[in-house]
């Protein structure tokens, strides 16, 4: 029996030591959630992938996959000039899609730095540009009231200590332990963690307080990257003591360890219901493009149109996350007509509609979503948004809402939608706690329509 007592005792402690040991950040869930409440509740946020790739204009990852050298690579350096960049007009943009919140590339997989840091020469400030931009778009973000987030690569195709891996532009041809270790045999990881942690500890004290840290990403794989290549643990502890405010995403490989993220991410993808680990739903985003790079290309087709986009902003509402939506803006600095006009038409749709989307989540349970619908729900205000993804004819019958509502309109011009009474003829078939809306028949002049129910 003791010995029982002993064993459980002496496996508590273990558990505990070890539970200790992954730990990151002390908070409670309360604490956790207050700190997210400002980004839950913005919903949308607008992501710059902006570098010297801007020139090649044929994809951010152009470095690996052409295998260019970094001496091949330069003559995008020696010219890098956005003679026609102005992040006020950027930040303007932003805002009147509807986006509360902008995070840009400080430095992408090719290692060029659009911040002016102490650490390296391979910066804005060397360029014919010669101001560090990171500053200059801060400044304009803010000034229009963004929260402000920095995106920086683990990934270093540049540094000459970072070691080559599977994703890097010299990557061997034959995949073998001997040919990498070869190929590293001077370089050393040490160096560019110390070098990635000087960077991040600059970015996190230069320019003020900072909302949001993207840091990507891992590859927990053979020849790949991990936690201990980035230091994650005491990279992110860092993190949380220069900015104890900040929101950081999930790519350190640090998903085990408490406090090892914020929020957990799809790239590209749309989740099929809210996204649980544990079986607790978590905080997520989705970060998508408006065509299939991130960073700029010219002879790009495969945009997405306008429907598309209100329908991952509204599913992804529905489901409790944020989209993140990306511009990739050209080498002299302007949003190119195409990302523009995708912007202005969300925009156009926010304007009158976002009463949807600020504050909103995932409808309770109890609310049925009619065929073709996507629901909504603001907790605060008690209002519940039935978003017609598929115009009905006249009548939209909503199954056990009876005791459960004041008053309905459509959300864009708060005109009334009438309840039609029961009367047997050319309606649908009811049942008791059923209601039907009688709307017009011809769909409102808004892409996707929204009704507001005011609920008891
Ligand atoms: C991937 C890509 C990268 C892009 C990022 C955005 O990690 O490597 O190019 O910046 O996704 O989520």
């Amino acid at each position: 029996m003791k010995r029982t007592v002993f064993i459980f005792l002496l496996s508590l402690i273990m558990t505990q030591n070890t539970f200790s040991q992954k730990k990151i950040w002390d908070e409670s869930e309360t604490g956790k959630e207050e700190r997210l409440e400002w980004w839950t509740d913005a919903r949308f946020g607008m992501f710059i992938h902006w570098g010297l790739y801007a020139q090649a204009a044929r994809h951010e990852w152009v470095k690996s996959t052409e295998h260019l050298t970094n001496e091949e690579y330069d003559k995008y350096f020696e010219i890098f000039n956005p003679d026609l960049f102005n992040p006020y007009e950027w930040a303007k943009k932003a805002k009147a899609a509807g986006m509360k919140y902008a995070v840009i590339t400080s430095k992408h997989h090719e290692g060029f730095c659009m911040f002016d840091s102490e650490y390296t020469d391979y910066k804005v400030t060397n360029t014919p540009y010669g101001k560090d931009i990171i500053k200059e778009w801060v400044d304009a973000f803010r000034a229009e009231g963004l929260r402000i987030g920095f995106y920086y690569s683990l990934l270093d195709w540049h540094h000459p200590d970072y070691t080559i891996d599977v994703s890097h532009p010299q990557t061997p041809e034959k995949q073998t332990k001997e040919e990498y270790a070869k190929l590293n045999k001077n370089r050393d990881m040490a160096v560019y963690r110390e070098y990635l942690k000087n960077q991040v500890r600059e970015i996190l004290s230069n320019y003020g307080k900072i909302d949001i840290l993207w840091l990507d990403y891992s590859f927990p794989m053979e020849f790949g990257k991990d936690r201990d290549d980035w230091g994650s643990v005491e990279l992110l502890k860092m993190v949380r003591e220069l900015q104890p405010g900040i929101i950081v995403n999930d790519r350190l490989d640090l998903k085990e360890y408490e406090g090892g993220w914020d929020f957990t991410g799809a790239e590209q993808y749309k989740v099929q219901k809210w996204p649980e680990i544990d079986g607790k739903k978590v905080p997520w985003e989705t970060c998508q493009t408006l065509a299939d790079s991130w960073g700029y290309y010219r002879d790009e087709y495969t945009w997405k149109d306008n429907r598309q986009l209100l329908g991952l902003l509204i599913e992804s509402v529905s489901k409790g996350g944020n989209v993140l939506l990306n511009v990739g803006p050209t080498a002299r600095g302007y949003i190119d007509y195409r990302a523009n006009s995708a912007l202005d038409k969300v925009g156009e749709w926010m304007k009158y509609n976002s009463r949807s989307i600020y504050g909103c989540t995932e409808a309770p349970e109890d609310f049925d979503a009619p065929a073709n619908t996507v629901l909504t729900y603001n907790p605060e205000t008690k209002r519940l948004y039935i978003h017609l993804i598929d115009y009905p004819t006249r009548h939209l019958v909503l199954h056990g809402y009876k005791d459960k509502l004041k008053y309905v309109q459509f959300l864009h011009d708060a005109s009334e939608i009438s309840i039609l009474e029961p009367s047997g003829h050319f309606q649908p078939k009811t049942e008791q706690n059923d209601i039907t809306l009688l709307l017009p028949v011809v769909k409102p002049n808004v892409e996707i329509p929204v009704i507001e129910v005011f609920l008891k």
